[in-house]
């Protein structure tokens, strides 16, 4: 048996280990046969390194070698030797040498593998047999065991616990401490749905998973803890997104008797020693942004600042214009706004404009239309500009400082919310289209001074959670303007459009927490039962504390500058809240269910509220007024039938689209066709039927006789689609 406490890490060896013998363990990486000599990269943690194998200094070694295939386990016994002059690989950290095997032991085998694990070419210059990063998501996702053993996404989990490590030694000198939290709990409001886990000791009761700690970490600030954070995982079950899971990393804080400065200050800190660790130095202090700044100038909570184009509201240049679009929406209280794209009219020409901009792109975000300018020879161009007085293209060149080469686009509109958000959408197009992006660069924003509640239409939701210290206590919860007129202490950490963390000082008297849950349309019952415990909590003596949570998968994916929190997540669910490793969520033993008090407790809610209503003739008659909107997880199964790679913004793209199709449809339906005669097919859709009858004997010889590969009187076609 071989003490294998002196193995040595393949990434490890250099020019100076040269003569040495050694012992090797890891993963055969990639193979190359050269008729009397063999190499394989040989694959640990630490790297690759060549190990050669050769018929004349080892005969039988080098037979057992031949049969090494990617991904075996091997035991390599060898000496280090430097490279031929010319036969060096710079890909390989240890390119400048080999190791000459001259013991092999294969201690698991593999079986071929479903997609490339090896990323490193094994002759400089050489390309790759196939791209690793080209694999269809769901594919890495079932075999992700093997998806983890490519060195790069190694590389994110190594760089992920370096982050976690300084987090906690950071905060450790800061004096705070951690502490865990329940997992089987009640229900943490943060806006999502709960994950539920049934009680076995309780037939018909259910803890929830929490949505984030924020009552127990409350909870811990009124137990005198002073500074409590947790690396935590919470459970949300919500609509997935590119950036989120259905369990996520939260980095929890909280702390007593600060206000807002102190959260600025520590996580400015700790935010710039994090993306240290990522080779990425931030300046401080972040900057400021107020919620309602953000929303007017960039149509965002989240504002990615990489790049410029900021609105401007034009309506006051407008008032007595003649474009008759714009006077007929201003007449009637709306709004114009835009913003300038600086130093692109030459990339955006005027059929890109009009017809790609104005006819589709802005429209599929909403927007009826849109208009643009182009300043050309020191004048505002486009297709409706004589509509405008000199006057008015002075003020409006001289509002969005306007200079040769730049390019206008406004959007008209009553609803200002409308024109923010089509603005909003506009800008990324354009910066993405117009490689405006910087790579490599990082803006890290405070949003502030979010409004404390919005209304769905029908109530009062709270904008963070219904923690949150407004601005102003002295409301009343009756008077619906003034409600949705309130401050919240509240701020997210928002950088490159994404939003980072988010906390507030929080509640900490009764009174206000109350008055609070009754302004958000909570009944005493509810209020009792839902936050009974918590309420009571504060009747104790509660310090004035605050806190925030960062996403740790969304800063880490930040850090190494990844386009989804899955690549820094060991074990991540697809878009379906699925994993194609596992198959969970799975169906579970109906004993399991009885035993749980789950079958009859879903048969007694069945026979109560769920039974199935049967629709009545007239329903069925009636036309269908709104049509199913196509899902992200849609276009995503789409894609994959057809076998292609598609990332998250085009999964965007092509929802939108799809569903402005749908929409258009649906339009369709209301066109009257009432006298117009149906159209017939051009051909005569008739189907013939053959008889099937056995053919003359010669004749399937000749016709299969290019036939790859037969089977009496068949020819086999590849299976292409997997079972
Ligand atoms: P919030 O709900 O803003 O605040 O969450 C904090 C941060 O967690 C990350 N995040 C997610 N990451 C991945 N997948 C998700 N589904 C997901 N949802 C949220 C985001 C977000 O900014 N209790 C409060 C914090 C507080 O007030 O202290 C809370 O959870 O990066």
């Amino acid at each position: 048996m071989v003490d294998w406490k002196n193995r040595v890490y393949c990434g490890e060896l250099t020019a100076r280990n040269t003569g040495q013998s050694i012992l090797l363990l890891g993963w055969v990486d990639a193979i190359r046969h050269h008729g009397n000599v063999l190499f394989i990269h040989l694959r640990d943690n630490s790297g690759i390194v060549q190990v050669v194998f050769n018929i004349q200094e080892n005969p039988d070694i080098f037979q057992t070698a031949t049969s090494l295939r990617e991904e075996f386990v091997v035991e390599i016994f060898g000496k280090v030797m430097i490279r031929r002059k010319g036969t060096e690989n710079p890909n390989l950290n240890t390119g400048q040498i080999e190791v000459l095997a001259t013991h092999l032991n294969i201690l698991a085998r593999s079986k071929a593998l479903p997609f490339q694990i090896s990323e490193k070419a094994m002759v400089f210059g050489e390309e790759l047999k196939a791209n690793p990063d080209n694999v269809d998501e769901d594919l890495r996702l079932q075999y992700r065991y093997l998806d983890l053993r490519r060195p790069s996404m190694q590389e994110h989990f190594v760089k992920r616990y370096e982050i976690i490590k300084g987090i906690r030694k950071f905060l450790d000198h800061k004096h705070f401490i951690e502490v865990e939290t329940p997992v089987l709990t009640k229900s943490t409001p943060e806006g999502a749905r709960d994950y539920l886990v049934p009680s076995r000791i309780f037939p018909g009761s259910f803890y929830a998973l929490p949505q984030s700690p924020q009552l127990f970490k409350q909870l811990l600030m009124m137990s005198g803890l002073d500074r409590y954070f947790q690396i935590v995982k919470c459970f949300r079950d919500e609509d997935l997104r590119p950036n989120r899971q259905p369990e996520f990393t939260q980095l929890d804080l909280e702390a007593s008797f600060i206000n807002e400065e102190f959260i600025y200050e520590l996580l400015e800190e700790l935010t710039v020693e994090m993306f240290r660790t990522g080779g990425i130095e931030l300046n401080r202090p972040f900057p400021r942004m107020s919620y309602h700044e953000a929303m007017n100038r960039y149509g965002s909570d989240r504002p990615d600042l990489r790049f410029d184009m900021a609105f401007e509201e034009v309506t006051d240049l407008l008032k007595n214009t003649q474009y008759s679009i714009f006077q007929r929406i201003i007449k009637a209280g709306g709004h114009v706004k835009g913003f300038c794209v600086k130093g692109h009219a030459e990339n955006l020409s005027k059929n890109v404009l009009q017809n790609e901009y104005s006819l589709k792109i802005a429209p599929s975000f909403g927007a009826k239309g849109m208009t643009w300018m182009k300043v050309v020879n020191g004048q505002l161009d486009s297709n409706i500009v004589q509509f405008f007085n000199e006057n008015e293209l002075t003020n409006l060149r001289e509002r969005f400082k306007a200079r040769e080469g730049d390019v206008l686009i406004l959007i008209a509109d009553k609803s200002l919310d409308l024109i923010n958000r089509v603005l909003c959408s506009l800008r990324l197009h354009l910066a993405n289209r117009l490689k405006m992006i910087p790579s490599n660069s990082f803006y890290p924003l405070w949003v502030t001074d979010f409004p404390l509640f919005e209304s769905d239409g029908t109530k009062l939701n709270a904008v963070h959670h219904p923690f949150t210290m407004p601005h102003r206590v002295d409301f009343d919860i009756h008077n619906m303007e003034e409600l949705l007129a309130l401050k919240a202490r509240a701020y997210d950490l928002v950088m490159n459009g994404e939003e980072l963390g988010g906390g507030s000082i929080r509640i900490h008297r009764v009174d206000i927490q109350r008055k609070v849950f009754q302004a958000l349309g909570l009944h005493h019952d509810e209020i009792e039962n839902k936050f009974g415990f918590f309420l009571k909590a504060l009747e104790f003596g509660a310090p004035p504390h605050g806190g925030l949570a960062l996403g740790l998968d969304r800063v880490v994916a930040m850090i190494l500058q990844l386009e989804s929190i899955r690549e820094v997540i060991a074990f991540p669910k697809n878009r379906s809240a699925f994993c194609p490793l596992t198959q969970a969520p799975s169906l579970v033993q109906a004993a399991q269910l009885q035993e749980l008090g789950l079958d009859r407790h879903l048969k007694a809610e069945m026979m109560i509220s769920e039974l199935p209503e049967m629709p009545s003739q007239e329903k069925i008659d009636e036309p269908r007024q709104t049509f199913e909107k196509i899902s992200q997880d849609q276009v995503h199964y789409i894609a994959r039938l057809a076998r292609l790679k598609i990332n998250d913004v085009e999964i965007e793209q092509y929802q939108k689209d799809l569903n402005s199709i749908l929409e258009y449809m649906e339009m369709l339906r209301e066109v009257n066709t009432e006298n117009i005669l149906p159209m017939h097919h051009i051909l005569n859709l008739k189907n013939y039927w053959r008889e099937d009858v056995p053919t003359n004997a010669k004749a399937p010889q000749k016709i299969l006789s290019n036939a790859p590969s037969r089977e009496g009187d068949y020819f086999k076609v590849p299976q292409i689609l997997e079972g």
